[in-house]
């Protein structure tokens, strides 16, 4: 075989250099292009986003303000004719509770729901109390207290108390709540016949009664009225009862860990046409952490709750 000439060895040397530095240059040139696609590509996907971020919020939040009570929740304006803010003492903070309440095991109503359209007190933190259901006239609770936990300061007097048991159930979701670190007040809890007239009547004179129905009880027909239900409320929506609570931490942790402390969020979006009340992501109803987690779990109304309780 011919031996390679010198000439014939420098030249492929030569090749195979120059074939190097070119390979070379190719990857510099890549290495140099990727922030300017990245930038590329950035660009167009912050257009595209903005808009699309923007668009999805107007949909979600344009039926928010039909949907959102006017004064009833709303601290500031809630009460016709408000308690001095002194009639009650400030509660000393309680301490930090680590674990849920332990409840008795529950118990399946035995009772009937109702007689000719009033409640049965008999059911006891089951009361059934809706839009077809009232509590007996001028009913009030012989225990209520009030709860040991941070109100908005609009709420005095008797709109601080519950019943013992659900008070004592709001003070320990109040402290789960802020272990989590989770900052909620109540805005609204006992209210009383009386109270209830002053509000709907005032409901309907704005809104008139059809709008007014959607998100205020009939006088006896209010939760409230049991001593069993409370509104709550964070700063991140400045303590308003809106639905926008809903997307909120706090409400999503209430969404999520209510019933363990014995509390349904009573009136859910998908409720609406059963309840007859609008989505209140707010108002939480205490029936004892094993009727409260069985709800949760299976996600129906607390009236289709107890109907197939009893079957
Ligand atoms: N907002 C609820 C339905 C009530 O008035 O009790
Ligand atoms: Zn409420």
């Amino acid at each position: 075989m011919r031996k390679p000439s010198l000439l014939m060895v420098c030249c492929a040397l030569t090749l195979t250099l120059v074939g190097c530095n070119t390979s070379n240059q190719n990857e510099a040139e890549e290495a140099d292009n990727k922030p300017a696609e990245t930038e590329t590509e950035q660009r167009t996907e912050t257009p595209a986003d903005v808009p699309k971020d923007t668009e999805d919020e107007v949909v979600e939040e344009a039926p928010a303000p039909e949907a959102e009570p006017p004064a009833e929740d709303k601290p500031a304006e809630d009460k016709p004719s408000e308690e001095p803010a002194t009639d009650e003492p400030e509660g000393e903070e309680k301490p930090v509770a680590e674990a849920p309440p332990v409840e008795e095991p529950a118990q399946t109503p035995s009772e009937p729901l109702e007689q000719n359209g009033t409640a049965n007190l008999k059911l006891d933190t089951l009361i059934l109390v809706n839009k077809q259901i009232a509590l007996p006239a001028g009913y009030k609770p012989n225990d209520l207290v009030t709860a040991n936990i941070d109100f908005v300061d609009t709420a005095s007097g008797e709109r601080r108390m519950l019943r013992k048991e659900a008070a004592q159930a709001i003070e320990k979701l109040m402290a789960g709540a802020k272990t989590a670190g989770i900052d909620l007040k109540g805005t609204s809890a006992f209210r009383s016949y009386d109270y209830q007239v002053q509000l709907f009547n005032a409901y309907v004179a704005k809104d008139g009664k059809e709008q007014a129905m959607k998100y205020s009880a009939p006088p006896g027909h209010s939760e409230h009225q049991t001593g069993l239900a409370i509104d709550v409320s964070s700063a991140s929506v400045g303590y308003q009862l809106t639905q926008s609570l809903e997307q909120t931490k706090e409400g999503k942790w209430l969404a999520d860990n209510a019933h363990k402390y014995g509390f349904i969020v009573r009136y859910q979006r998908a409720y609406e046409a059963e309840t007859g009340y609008m989505f209140e992501p707010w108002h939480l109803r205490y029936i004892g952490v094993e009727h409260a987690t069985n709800v949760h779990k299976t996600n129906v109304p607390f009236e289709r709750y107890l109907e197939q309780s009893m079957n």
